[in-house]
């Protein structure tokens, strides 16, 4: 197949177009940053370009003769505006809607498109409710586009910014203090979500539906930190804050470069992101423990 993977320069993306290669697709990747594509180009059967994916002329001319098309983009925050935060509205909502109609236009026939667990046009967030609005829309596309929508936990894998973070975080410090330690997550290895993406594509039975993906597992976030902390070999104590304090924790460092929490996190985190039944991948895939990943990026340089 001739596959356009927008949003495929990043985590989730890096490794998909490595599998969809594998598996003999040619892939190709815009970006808005050249730079940050170029690892891609070790890949055979991968190519990258230069392009504005909300620009719906610039869409247009990237779906030409593609066989299907995977969305992968993402943000975590979205800034201030009704009724999600403007960033979100225009990331999670509009471009959905915009490759979705343009794949119909060109008549590329399947669409892979990525949202998030416990998305819900009433969760507390703005992420997770235009999560949501984004799922609406590309199913709006459909009949006449074969769309998969995917709803994973937070996923896990060398390059995340999950497990990693944590554990640089916690070799600067000398003790961290945890917002919303009780926070649930069944977290996911990206290579099970890029597997479940790859089978999906020719699998009719997937059109028209939506699959929750998860790992084996349930943690609390205490548990995940700690176990970050002691793999990566920087074991420190975690001083739980009650929801109070999370909460401003959270709005504090809205304001820190980068902002490496906002209050919409906090909110996102109010909602268990687990799965509903003991998980679970669908096509017959088989969830991989954490524990028996983690540790090859996580541990230090023997
Ligand atoms: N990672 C997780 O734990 C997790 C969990 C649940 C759901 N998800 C969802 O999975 C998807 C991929 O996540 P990821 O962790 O791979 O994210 P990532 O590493 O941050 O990659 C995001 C990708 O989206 C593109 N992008 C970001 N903002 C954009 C914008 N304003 N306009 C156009 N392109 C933009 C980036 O492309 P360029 O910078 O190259 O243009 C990049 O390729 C996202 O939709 C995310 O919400 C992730």
């Amino acid at each position: 197949m001739n596959i356009l993977l927008v949003g495929g320069s990043g985590f989730v993306g890096s490794c998909l177009a490595a599998r969809l290669c594998a598996l003999g697709h040619n892939v190709h990747v815009p970006t808005r940053r050249y730079e940050r594509a170029k690892h891609l180009l070790v890949l055979p059967t991968v190519t990258v370009g230069k392009a504005d994916v909300h620009d719906e002329a610039e869409l247009a001319r990237l779906m030409h003769g593609k066989d299907a098309v995977v969305n992968l983009v993402g943000v975590l925050k979205g800034g201030a505006g009704e009724p999600y935060g403007a960033g979100f509205a225009r990331v999670h909502v509009e471009l959905p809607q915009k490759i979705a109609y343009a794949a119909q236009r060109a008549g590329v026939p399947r669409l892979l498109h990525m949202s998030a667990l416990q998305a819900d046009a009433d969760a507390p967030s703005g992420y997770l409710r235009s999560k949501a609005a984004g799922e609406a829309a590309v199913f709006a596309v459909a009949p006449s586009l074969a769309v998969t929508v995917f709803r994973p936990s937070v996923i896990f894998g060398r390059g995340d910014s999950f497990l990693t973070l944590f554990a640089h975080l916690l070799k600067r410090l000398p003790a961290m203090p945890l917002a919303c330690p009780q926070a649930q997550f069944q977290p996911v290895w990206v290579e099970d979500v890029g597997a479940a993406f790859a089978a999906s594509l020719a699998r009719h039975e997937s059109f028209g539906r939506a699959y929750d993906l998860c790992g084996p597992r349930r943690y609390t976030l205490r548990e995940l930190v700690d176990y970050a902390g002691r793999i990566s070999g920087h074991a420190r104590p975690l001083l739980g804050l009650p929801a109070t304090l999370s909460y401003l924790q959270a709005w504090a460092m809205e304001f820190m470069p980068g902002a490496p929490l906002t209050r919409d996190n906090w909110r996102s985190m109010q909602v268990p992101n687990v799965c509903d039944a003991a998980c679970s991948l669908p096509f017959g895939l088989t969830a991989t423990p954490l524990e028996a990943v983690a540790p090859a990026y996580l541990s230090p340089p023997a």
